[in-house]
């Protein structure tokens, strides 16, 4: 038995909902240039949960079902003011995702119908969660969802308690569809593994949200801020960038396991930010991002990934670092849970083997002689 470190290039189970072949990156056959452009978030997570592309009744009917979901039990609430205000925040949606399934009496009914339920109820209320915790963190009261409104929308609307402008509203949905399902992901894949012993949909996506928090991962794009904070102005990008590489340190938001050419997602999330910051006149975060790619490409070859651009993306619209990662999974979790009704669908234990590199034939020393 030989393993295979990071299990790289390990096809561990079959799936039909998004797959990366030669490059490109496609939800349920459908090409993510094509989604970014041509669909809203909404629509695409029907698209993962249910294999096609909602009608127009379908969709309506799926924002209904959103915001009627969105509000979240107040014994949620009442533990999210508990929470030490400096809590990081993925630690605090794992928290208060797993939570819910204590307030949720379905939690588990392991029918596909209960689960796919789930699957919408936890859509509809993770955003809440997370503007919630931002909100009382800083000693407000939480802001109550809306209904028939985006998953954006409602999202920016919970965090300000006002209705954001619609170019807000699109980046944050533009980038809500990039993030929204990526084949065998580390957090999918940790999700998977959870419900392959037959548990719950909430211990899957609490799995799947302590996996995303580590900057290896979904982590990466707050990462990515605490880097350009770090560098302060243009001017200094070079030889901070420069002393990085020299010294071997890891750029947050380049490289990826399986895109080695360039991540499809990076160039609509770069388009995003330059278009962002020329309408809010501040091009500085757009320019130092493209000065760092131009850096790491030309001497690393590494090309940016989804979380690069997310970054000034983000602040651009006035979002607290912090809170980066937990967007990701705002939309990830439209993925998350549709890989866990697919793994029920066709389960079985998930229970790989180890390749044993430690001592043998040992015996067991008497207390008094061990040393
Ligand atoms: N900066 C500098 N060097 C890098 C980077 C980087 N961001 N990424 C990879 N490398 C180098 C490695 O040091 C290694 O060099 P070596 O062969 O000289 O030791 C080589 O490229 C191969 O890298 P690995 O770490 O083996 O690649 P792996 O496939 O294991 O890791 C990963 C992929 C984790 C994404 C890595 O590129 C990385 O750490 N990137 C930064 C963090 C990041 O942006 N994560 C988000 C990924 S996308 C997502 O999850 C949403």
């Amino acid at each position: 038995m030989t393993a295979t470190k990071g299990l790289e290039g390990i096809v561990a189970t079959t799936s039909s909902i998004s797959s990366i072949v030669d490059g490109v990156l496609t939800y349920r056959g459908i090409d993510i240039d094509d989604l970014a452009e041509n669909a809203s978030f909404e629509e695409v997570a029907y698209l993962l949960w249910y294999g096609k592309l909602p009608t127009q009744s379908e969709l309506d009917g799926l924002v209904n079902q959103l915001g009627e979901y969105a509000a979240i039990p107040s014994q949620v609430i009442e533990q999210l003011k508990l929470y030490p205000k400096d809590t990081n925040t993925m630690a605090a949606l794992r928290t208060a995702i797993s939570s819910l399934a204590l307030y949720d009496a379905s939690a588990q009914d392991m029918s596909p119908e209960a689960n796919l339920n789930k699957a919408i109820k936890l859509q509809a209320q993770l955003p809440t969660i997370v503007a919630a915790f931002a909100r009382i963190r800083e000693g407000k009261e939480p802001v109550a969802p809306k209904s028939g409104v985006s998953v954006a929308h409602n999202f920016l609307y919970m965090l300000t308690g006002q209705d954001p402008d619609d170019i807000a509203v699109k980046a944050l949905d533009q980038a809500l569809v990039l993030h929204a399902d990526h084949e065998l992901n580390a957090s999918t894949f940790a999700a998977r593994v959870t419900v392959a012993t037959l548990s719950d949909i909430y211990s899957g996506v609490t799995s799947a949200i302590g996996a995303l928090k580590g900057p290896l991962h979904g982590g990466a794009n707050e990462a990515v801020m605490v880097m350009l904070e770090e560098i302060g102005s243009f001017d200094k990008v070079e030889s901070t960038i420069n002393e990085k590489l020299a010294n071997k340190e890891k750029i947050m938001g380049f490289g990826h396991r399986v895109y080695k050419n360039g991540d499809p997602r990076a160039k609509h999330l770069q388009k995003m930010s330059r278009e962002l910051g020329k309408l809010t006149g501040s091009m500085e975060l757009y320019e130092m991002s493209v000065k760092i790619e131009e850096l790491v490409t030309g001497q690393k070859g590494l090309k940016p990934n989804v979380d690069f651009y997310s970054a000034s993306v983000y602040t651009t619209l006035g979002i607290a670092r912090d809170l980066f990662t937990p967007i990701f999974a705002i939309s990830r979790v439209s993925g998350w849970t549709a890989h866990i009704l697919e793994q029920y669908e066709n389960n079985r234990l998930i229970r790989p083997r180890a390749e044993y590199t430690g001592p043998v034939n040992q015996k067991v020393t008497p207390i008094a002689e061990r040393k």
